[in-house]
């Protein structure tokens, strides 16, 4: 498994791959955008990429993930649907932990309440909740 900005996977078939998993129920967990087509994926990518330090989860030539930071110190981070429950996303996300704490102190993840999944998910690494909003948990992990 290897971990590929986002900036090199929008012009090849590896867009097709971020597509398929931006058509997965999960995903308006990860962000509020609906993607249509491969255009407005694209598009979706070249905002995220201005705006955010995101990288694809590459595995035997495909990706099946994205993880990333926004706002300096969020992470955010989704499994297409078929590779999940299989320990993936887990076997990248102490690199990808160890990353954000060479740029800052504390690394913040903001989940909708909801979403017991990605809850499970972030405490199994320690994330504890440090706030809450009306709709979502903020989790918080220092270094
Ligand atoms: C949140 C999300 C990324 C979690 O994905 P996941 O597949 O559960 O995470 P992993 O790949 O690390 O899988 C871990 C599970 O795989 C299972 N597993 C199977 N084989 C395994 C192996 N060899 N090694 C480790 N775990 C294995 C375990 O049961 C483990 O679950 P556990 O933690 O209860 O023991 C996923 O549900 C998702 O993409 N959701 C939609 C987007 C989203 O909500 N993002 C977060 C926004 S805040």
């Amino acid at each position: 498994m290897e971990l590929i900005k986002l900036s090199q996977l929008i012009d090849n078939t590896h867009i097709f791959d971020i597509f398929e998993i931006t058509q997965n129920t999960g995903f308006k967990n990860f962000s509020n955008v609906e993607i249509k087509d491969i255009n407005s994926c694209k598009n979706y990518l070249y905002w995220l990429i201005k705006n955010s330090d995101y990288y694809g989860i590459k595995l035997n030539g495909k990706i099946i993930g994205i993880v990333g930071y926004h706002s300096v110190n969020y992470i955010a981070y989704i499994l297409n649907d078929k590779y999940q429950k299989q320990g993936y996303l887990s076997k990248v996300f102490p690199i990808f932990l160890d990353y954000g704490f060479q740029i800052c102190n504390e690394i913040l993840a903001s989940i909708i309440k909801e979403n017991e999944k990605s809850i499970h998910f972030i405490q199994k690494f320690g994330f504890e909740l440090f706030k809450e909003t009306p709709e979502r948990y903020i989790y918080k992990k220092s270094r």
